[in-house]
């Protein structure tokens, strides 16, 4: 790989041992897969906060590079942690959970990485420009990023994001270079969809599909309202990015890349998916696969990802909204679906701190919580500790936390809509 000044004096440890320690991550990286050169990021995304996810071990790896005095030298956010700094004693999160957890955030606060504890920075200002590069990490942030903003990420893991905070470079390969950037797949969109709980399912579906593959939707029909838009997209892209890898998509006519390349976005041998209704009305998506085109051919359709995501029975012990973290305007609309409610079962909506305190100004909390519901920041359903908080049943209007729960909580999962969600918040039973 060809080396600036700058870069061969950090892999030469000139700057200290704990940026020497980061240039050969990137250095290794760039060798695997390719890259010619590093370039220049502006912002960094760190995920791998929970210590959930992480443990002792990782906490152990953070402490040691921070003695090592690596510090970052572009703006760096963490994502959710595994607790709510404000609520963890409320919410009665456990305390040696909550004390190693908060060591953790210490240890990068200490690095220079800004405790956003957030998966959605676009929420809070960070916004990273059309082919501008930057290096986050967050499945759903990432893909959000790619395809909406036209930014360009890779899918870093927690230590290589904070390696490129470190040193402000990372590898140019994968996303970084426009011809990785081409349609593999056509999606085209032949019937409704009416909500994000809709959208996720698309999501879920598609990500299954084409793995790491970068769809293409035509025929996608947007909500004209832009908070709600925002808000499918979020679902559609995070349900890709966990039932599959997917980066980057693009949506013929709205996203930035589809719009300014037309139809040279696509890849010439790309795989064309069609999603239709069907016809006995019942079913009301069916994603059909040409069997010329696509050797594995397959049928599926949207309820069978709804019926893979909805476990048995009606028990709830918690139902989540907010995966991805919630705008200040998706709190306003859950809000007025609860309106004057009580709650029979908690409910947890996931956001930013900075978001809660919007909402707070705006009278959006006092409604929530007057029923008896949650608004959490700093964290999230799937990296905070429920399993071990005795949380069993759990509903959630969010596709990716759905195919997450199971296998990350031990959790029995209900998905539906928002208004399902609260509705069996209210009721008591999914
Ligand atoms: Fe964000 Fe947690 Fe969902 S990190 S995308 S709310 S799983």
């Amino acid at each position: 790989m060809k080396l600036t000044e700058k870069e061969q004096a950090l892999l030469d440890g000139k700057h200290g041992h704990g940026l020497k320690k980061a240039m050969e991550i990137l250095m290794s990286l760039g060798r695997i897969y390719g890259a010619k050169e590093m370039v220049p990021i502006t912002s960094a995304q760190i995920a791998g906060v929970s210590y959930k996810n992480i443990g002792d071990p990782g906490l152990e790896f953070l402490t040691d590079w921070a003695d090592q005095d690596a510090r970052v030298h572009v703006p760096a956010f963490m994502n959710p942690a595994g607790i709510d700094r404000q609520l963890w004693r409320q919410l009665r999160f456990p305390e040696a959970f909550a004390q190693k957890q908060i060591e953790i955030i210490e240890v990068l606060k200490r690095m220079g990485v800004r405790a956003t504890l957030t998966c959605t920075p676009y929420h809070i200002g960070i916004v990273p420009q059309q082919g501008e590069h930057i290096a986050w990490s967050e499945s759903s942030a990432v893909s959000y990023a790619n395809s909406i903003l036209g930014a360009r990420t890779n899918r870093e893991g927690g230590p290589s994001a904070l390696a490129a905070a470190f040193c402000g470079r990372t590898p140019r390969f994968g996303l970084h270079l426009h011809e990785n950037r081409l349609a593999t797949h056509r999606v085209l969109i032949k019937c409704r969809l009416k909500s994000s709980a809709d959208f996720g399912l698309l999501g879920y579906s598609i990500g299954k599909k084409v793995g790491s593959g970068i769809p293409l939707f035509q025929g996608l029909g947007l909500p004209t309202d832009a908070t709600k838009r925002t808000a499918y997209l979020k679902a559609l892209g995070a349900a890709m990015a966990a039932s599959g890898a997917v980066a980057l998509y693009h949506i013929q006519g709205f996203t930035p890349e589809a719009i300014a390349y037309g139809d040279r976005i696509v890849k010439s041998d790309a795989m064309t998916i069609e999603i239709k209704s069907a016809k006995n009305g019942k079913t009301p998506l069916t994603p059909n696969y040409p069997i010329t085109r696509l050797p594995n051919y397959q049928i599926l359709s949207l309820d069978e990802a709804r019926q893979t995501l909805n476990q048995d029975g009606d028990q709830i012990d918690l139902v989540t909204l907010g995966c991805p973290h919630a705008s200040l305007e998706e709190l306003k609309e859950i809000a007025s679906v609860i309106g004057n409610h009580q709650l029979k079962k908690p409910l947890w909506i996931a956001s930013s701190a900075i978001v809660r305190e919007q909402a707070r100004a705006n009278g959006i909390i006092e409604i929530i919580e007057k029923a008896g519901g949650s608004v959490l920041a700093d964290t999230c359903m799937v990296v905070a500790p429920l399993e071990e908080m005795g949380i069993k049943f759990i509903a959630t209007n969010s596709a990716k936390a759905a195919a997450y729960l199971p296998s990350h909580q031990g959790a029995i999962v209900h998905f539906g809509t928002t208004e399902e969600c609260i509705e069996a918040a209210i009721k008591g039973h999914f």
